[in-house]
């Protein structure tokens, strides 16, 4: 696919299922992710891939996080949290390794970590995958972080969700316009 084409016609999908991107189409999506900017070359991404039954073990370590952050969630919320992972058969869980640098703040480094999530989600979507990010409650917890194992300067920035596309994220109305976010500074 042409890269504008991709571009300009990715959509998040809300519902996916099997397959997932598998072995050198997968290695080519998650080759473009390292592509990302990134200042002074700290390389802060770090995505942990979990497919398979390993999905079900995520789905605990939420619901534990989840419990251990208010031991009065409700049992329909824990239901919801440990199927989450199960929407999709690959999750990548975004996550940024936070280096000291006297000319790169925390902010760039999430924000190259953010920029790798839409190359992997852009890339799916070339190879004819779909994909969504999402967050949820717990996702910046230092509840979920110990769940996880994260390292203390590892910082989870949320979820990708990959497989076969089913059904796309419905727009709400028109794409906005390019007048609308768009503007010559200074006004004239
Ligand atoms: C940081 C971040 C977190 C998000 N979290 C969620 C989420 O938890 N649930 C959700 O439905 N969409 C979430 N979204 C939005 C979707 O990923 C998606 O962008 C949105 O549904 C619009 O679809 P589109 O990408 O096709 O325009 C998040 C987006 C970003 C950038």
């Amino acid at each position: 696919m042409e890269a504008l084409e991709a571009l300009l016609g990715r959509s998040s999908a809300a519902k996916l299922a099997e397959p997932a991107p598998q072995g050198e189409v997968r290695e080519r999506i998650f080759r473009a992710a390292l592509r990302a900017p990134d200042h002074a070359r700290l390389r802060p991404w770090r995505f942990l891939v979990v497919e398979a039954e390993d999905r079900s073990h995520l789905g605990e370590a939420l619901a534990r996080a989840m419990q251990a952050r208010d031991p009065q969630t409700d049992p329909a919320a824990l239901a919801k949290v440990r199927a989450n992972p199960l929407r999709a058969p690959l999750v990548l869980l975004l996550v940024a390794r936070i280096s000291e640098h006297p000319k790169v703040p925390a902010l760039e480094q999430q924000f190259s970590v953010a920029c790798a999530a839409q190359c992997v989600l852009l890339a799916a979507h070339a190879e004819g995958f779909g994909g969504i990010w999402r967050s949820g409650a717990i996702t910046y917890s230092p509840e979920l972080h110990a769940e996880l194992g994260l390292a203390p300067d590892e910082q989870m920035l949320g979820f990708l969700y990959l497989g076969t596309p089913l059904a796309v994220v419905p727009r709400p109305g028109p794409d906005p316009s390019v007048q609308e976010h768009f503007r010559v500074w200074p006004a004239h």
